[in-house]
């Protein structure tokens, strides 16, 4: 059986410990406006959402090919981490992973293809079974590994339709000039250190049998992702202002 299935503009994904809160969050965020799918409740296996509108999935890549896409994906993340510093979750809150806390909720995997797109821009955001509660850097770092992007593999670059040398800094720069935001940092550092993050994450969720990341680890993609980290530290050097 499918993961997720998609019927009759629902979504729906397997129930999780987590869902209950995830429905919360969901909740709160479309109550106020903001494009994310609309929860539908949940049952013994199942947890529904509204499908969004826009291209999703494989479809989101050549929309996050500018640089106005980019900077949309930064504007949307934007309003809706200030959407959740208000919010206070379940006292019962389960989340997927284990958290620092923080002053926003995080997505947890704001990639392109999490988002849905319409004529270039970012116009929602689903997938929210990685939520947390974090620092707003957790998920503009994570973004940053995506949009920026911190792949030189030729083909993958292809894929998501962008040349073999994409602009990285004029990508990184319009992602956090999107998102507002303007303390310097190091972005090498950061989208190397939440790639760890996101690594250690699929390991623990799947030691713990939940699918996908479980069949990820028993395919070794945690030690090949492990190995990519230099090469991705080293495209950090494209990034230093001159
Ligand atoms: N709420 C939604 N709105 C639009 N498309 C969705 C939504 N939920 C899922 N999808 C589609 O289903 C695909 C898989 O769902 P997703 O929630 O991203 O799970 P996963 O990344 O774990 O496969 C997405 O890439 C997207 O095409
Ligand atoms: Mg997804």
């Amino acid at each position: 059986m499918r993961r997720i299935e998609i019927v009759d503009g629902v979504v729906r994904r397997p129930v999780k410990e987590w869902t209950p809160t995830i429905q919360a969050l969901l909740a709160h965020l479309y109550g106020r406006g903001l494009p994310v799918p609309e929860p539908l409740g949940y049952d013994e296996q199942l947890e529904y959402v509204r499908l969004l509108d826009g291209d999703a999935g494989q479809d989101a890549w050549p929309h996050q090919a500018s640089l106005g896409g980019v900077r949309s994906a930064g504007e949307l993340l934007r309003a809706i981490h200030d959407a959740t510093r208000d919010w206070q979750p379940p006292a019962d809150a389960v989340w997927s992973v284990p958290h620092q806390g923080g002053p926003v909720i995080c997505h947890g995997d704001p990639q392109p293809a999490n988002f849905a797109w319409q004529g270039g821009r970012a116009v929602g955001l689903f997938d929210w079974d990685a939520a947390r509660p974090g620092e707003p850097l957790d998920d503009i770092a994570y973004g940053l590994i995506w949009l920026t992007p911190f792949t030189a593999d030729r083909s993958e670059l292809a894929r998501r339709g962008l040349t073999a040398a994409p602009d990285r800094r004029a990508r990184a720069d319009a992602f956090l000039d999107g998102y507002g935001w303007t303390e310097p940092f190091d972005l090498t550092e950061a989208a190397v250190t939440r790639h760890k993050l996101a690594i250690d994450e699929v390991v623990w969720l799947g030691e713990r049998g939940h699918q996908p990341h479980a069949g990820w680890v028993a395919d070794g993609w945690p030690s090949r992702w492990r190995d990519g980290l230099p090469a991705m530290r080293a495209l950090g050097a494209e990034l230093v202002r001159p």
